[in-house]
């Protein structure tokens, strides 16, 4: 892993170890980072993985680390904050946000506003329209930013969701949602 980008870490860990992705999906993996999450969707089946990241340096880390992992699918690199240059729809997403509570936003990889929620407020926001039907997401917060917060705004947004993954740490408790858009029953007319 370069210097200036994250290093597979727990929420790294239990994130990917709590993905599953159907055969053959297509997958973007945001804040790809050293490019865990999609290295580990390519293990898993998918049969195209999009890399994005707002540090370029992530990017070619993630490439660098495809190679050395012998990854075989389609692979595409994009720069982009969230989904600004994200132009396709996608089977999975999974996002590992900068999650922790800071008065400045000083680190790209860890620092996310005030409440911690300013990145990934902004990514429920927009995941929906990235999605394909069927599509669903996968995404980690600590419980310092109010799980409680991220199930409404999934609820309010039509998402319905699951807990994928939990791990206790020291003074806070790592959680992965997955969560896909809710179902609308068609009801048939008699005729
Ligand atoms: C906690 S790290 C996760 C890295 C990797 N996915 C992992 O699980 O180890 C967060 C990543 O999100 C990226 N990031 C932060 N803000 C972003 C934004 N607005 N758009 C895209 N990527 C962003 C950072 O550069 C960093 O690579």
């Amino acid at each position: 892993v370069f210097d200036s980008v994250y290093p597979p870490s727990e929420d790294s860990e239990l994130l990917a170890e709590s993905l599953r992705v159907p055969a053959d999906a297509s997958v973007l993996d945001l804040g790809c980072g050293s490019g865990i999450q999609g290295i580990q969707c390519a293990k898993l089946g998918a049969s195209s993985v999009t890399f994005a990241d707002l540090n370029p340096l992530a990017l070619r880390n993630a490439r660098q680390n495809c190679k050395k992992n012998a990854v075989k699918c389609q692979k595409k690199f994009m720069q982009s904050d969230l989904f600004s240059n994200i132009r396709e729809k996608f089977d999975v997403v999974i996002f590992n946000p900068p999650y922790v509570p800071s008065d400045a936003k000083k680190f790209l990889d860890t620092d996310g506003g005030k409440k911690g929620r300013e990145v990934l407020d902004r990514f429920l926001v927009r995941v929906g329209d990235f999605l394909l039907p069927d599509g669903s997401f996968f995404f980690l917060q600590t419980s310092l930013n109010g799980e409680n917060a991220t199930q409404k705004l999934l609820k309010h947004l039509g998402f319905e969701f699951r807990i994928a993954g939990r791990k206790k740490l020291f003074f806070e408790e790592l959680i992965v949602f997955k969560a896909w858009k809710k179902k609308h029953r068609v009801v048939k007319e008699k005729e």
